[in-house]
């Protein structure tokens, strides 16, 4: 399976040196990798032209899906927050699955894009593994609850009383493997709050974990660019994953810099930054995820990042810094910055406190 996050694509996209760099990444890691499916884990393309002009649209996810859908390959895309934003999400799943070989549904609850399918042995009609892609929904109408939404009860209940008729059909509990945009509140298990040296290496947290700061914790491996923007309210998606049992991992997008991953209860959690050049990003650093599952042994896998520059790929929309240094510089260069900032923060607070203690004289007007 090969995951792209928040692809971000506009109506702009024909002449998008933006866009014809994300392609790139696209048909170089499926030459590489050469998946059986792809995975676009939501914020893939503006709605606002579904409202617009649905025909466009149409022929946009259709553009957008190509690299995958000219070698065969199945495209199954969730929706991310944005693609709620004009509130036409029926015209929205209906055009994704219009198209050949691009999925897109709402098995579940109606109006809510959850859905998921069966993996069966090559050999005979066994099932062995489920993929789950689940609608994360939008902002949350409460905004004093929670800035984004969460999958809402209904949703997980459904979740639940398929995986036991799954697992009743099948006689065991088949692993399952789950792709939604916005990540579970019990991401931030995988980050510890920083110590105050380790302040010009740390994130903020989301908004009402803004007052911390953090860095990964042990046993997380990845980079950690932004406080993961996860609901502030939890609404025991993560403990009903814990429930239905079978739950091997979850792959979520929504944070264009964070592609930190770990294990939380024995589940993975990983995150995707975007794979795309659009949306706000560390250019670059623009990547993909493969993850492998073994027929033979369905709830174990592999997974294996790659950026743009490690395909030994060169930008037209980035500029002459970010197109010329590496993945890695490009990391060094971001913590040299919030190094440099955090110095030039603490320089100005000791002068302000050196002046004020030496006479009043920190307004230089008076
Ligand atoms: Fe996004
Ligand atoms: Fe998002």
């Amino acid at each position: 399976m090969l995951l792209f996050g928040d692809l971000h694509e506009k109506p702009d996209y024909k002449t998008s040196p933006n866009f014809r760099d994300m392609q790139k990444l696209m048909n170089a890691a499926l030459d590489e990798f050469r998946p059986e499916i792809c995975v676009f884990l939501g914020d893939n393309f503006s709605t606002g032209l579904c409202a617009q002009d649905p025909e466009a649209f149409r022929q946009a996810i259709a553009d957008l899906c190509e690299p995958a859908t000219s070698r065969g390959i199945p495209v199954y895309a969730i929706m991310g927050n944005h693609e709620h934003d004009p509130g036409v999400d029926e015209a929205v799943v209906s055009t994704y699955d219009s198209l050949p070989l691009v999925n897109m549904r709402c098995d579940g609850v109606p109006g809510k894009a959850d859905y998921y399918e069966v993996l069966y042995s090559s050999q005979g009609n066994e099932p062995k593994a489920v993929l789950w892609f689940l609608d994360s929904n939008n902002l949350c109408d409460d905004q004093s609850v929670s800035k984004y939404d969460w999958v809402h009860t209904d949703q997980i209940e459904w979740f639940e009383k398929t995986c036991n008729k799954l697992s009743a059909d099948s006689g065991r509990v088949l692993p399952s493997y789950i792709f939604q945009h916005t990540p579970v509140p019990e991401e931030y298990r995988l980050l510890r709050k920083a110590r105050l040296c380790e302040y010009p290496v740390s994130v903020r947290g989301h908004n009402k974990l803004s007052g911390e700061r953090y860095v990964g914790a042990e046993g997380t491996v990845g980079y950690v660019g932004e406080g993961p923007c996860s609901p502030d309210f939890n609404n025991g998606q993560f403990e009903s994953w814990k429930r239905a049992g079978g739950v091997k991992a979850a792959f979520f997008g929504h944070d264009h810099l964070n592609d930190f991953s770990g294990y939380v209860d024995g589940i993975f959690l990983a995150q995707h930054k975007t794979a795309g050049f659009r949306a706000y990003t560390d250019g670059c650093r623009s990547c993909v995820r493969y993850v492998e599952l073994n027929e033979s042994s369905p709830d174990e896998f592999t997974q294996v990042l790659k950026h743009f520059k490690e395909f030994g790929l060169r930008s037209e929309s980035l500029g002459p810094v970010f197109r010329t240094i590496t993945d890695r510089q490009s990391m060094a260069l971001h913590f040299c910055a919030r190094a440099l900032g955090a110095a030039a923060a603490l320089t100005a607070a000791a002068y302000t406190v050196y002046h004020f203690s030496a006479g009043g004289k920190t307004n230089g007007k008076k």
